[in-house]
């Protein structure tokens, strides 16, 4: 018994963290006004990727919002930063964001894209480190895995890219 599960457990625990980095799906209870009210000039980012205090800060100063006016009515702005609070990240890698609060400013941002160059930031069809959905097509969806990137202008980034993470061994998430 204890020896035929043995192998189970051990690829379940290899697999489980990468399994977790990859793929962040919007949670269930996403109110609609999420998408309607926050997906309609970039995508509708995925909460887990903030922290709960940096979320209550961009829904604090939703008049300046970097440049732009996303003010909604009180009850709107309250149900869509409950949400978010709910959902937010927990751990300490997504500190960093700054203020105004930056998804793509956060520890983990960086180390996750620190080996992209400036080339590739620059390129039209990014426009933006925000813009996910330029390089990840599946974020929308929440799949940020290395199955599911299409990096502007890179096309050997694919192998070079896995090779390079093989040789590192896997961090954490
Ligand atoms: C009127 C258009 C508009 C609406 C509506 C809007 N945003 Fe934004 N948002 C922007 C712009 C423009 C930026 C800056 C993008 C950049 O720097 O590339 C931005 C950036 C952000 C960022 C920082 C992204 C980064 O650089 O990491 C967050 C987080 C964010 N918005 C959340 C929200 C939330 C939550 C809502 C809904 C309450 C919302 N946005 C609605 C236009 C909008
Ligand atoms: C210019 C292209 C580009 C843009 C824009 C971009 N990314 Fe990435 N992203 C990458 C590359 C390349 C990797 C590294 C893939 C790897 O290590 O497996 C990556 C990795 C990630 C990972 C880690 C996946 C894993 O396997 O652990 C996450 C999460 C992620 N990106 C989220 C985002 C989010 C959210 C945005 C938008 C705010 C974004 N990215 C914008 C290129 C991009």
């Amino acid at each position: 018994m204890t020896k035929s599960l043995f192998p189970i457990l051990a690829a379940a625990l290899l697999l489980s963290p990468s399994a977790h980095a990859d793929s962040l799906p919007m949670p269930y209870d996403a109110p609609p006004s999420y998408k309607a009210e926050c997906g309609s000039c970039h995508m509708a980012f995925q909460p887990g990727l903030l922290l709960a205090g940096d979320w209550r800060l961009v829904m604090a100063q939703l008049d300046k919002h970097y440049g732009d006016n996303a003010a909604l009515d009180e009850k709107t702005r309250r149900e869509i930063e409950d949400f978010l609070v709910r959902n937010a990240g927990t751990r300490s890698r997504y500190a960093g964001a700054g203020d105004p609060p930056r998804l793509t400013g956060t520890d983990r941002f960086r180390r996750k894209h620190d080996k992209l160059s400036a080339a590739v930031w620059r390129d039209q069809r990014v426009g933006t480190a925000a813009n996910c959905v330029a390089c990840h097509p599946g974020a929308e969806q929440g799949r940020y895995s290395e199955r599911d990137l299409t990096v502007p202008g890179y096309a050997g980034h694919r192998g070079e890219h896995g090779h390079e993470r093989r040789r590192h061994g896997h961090d954490d998430d």
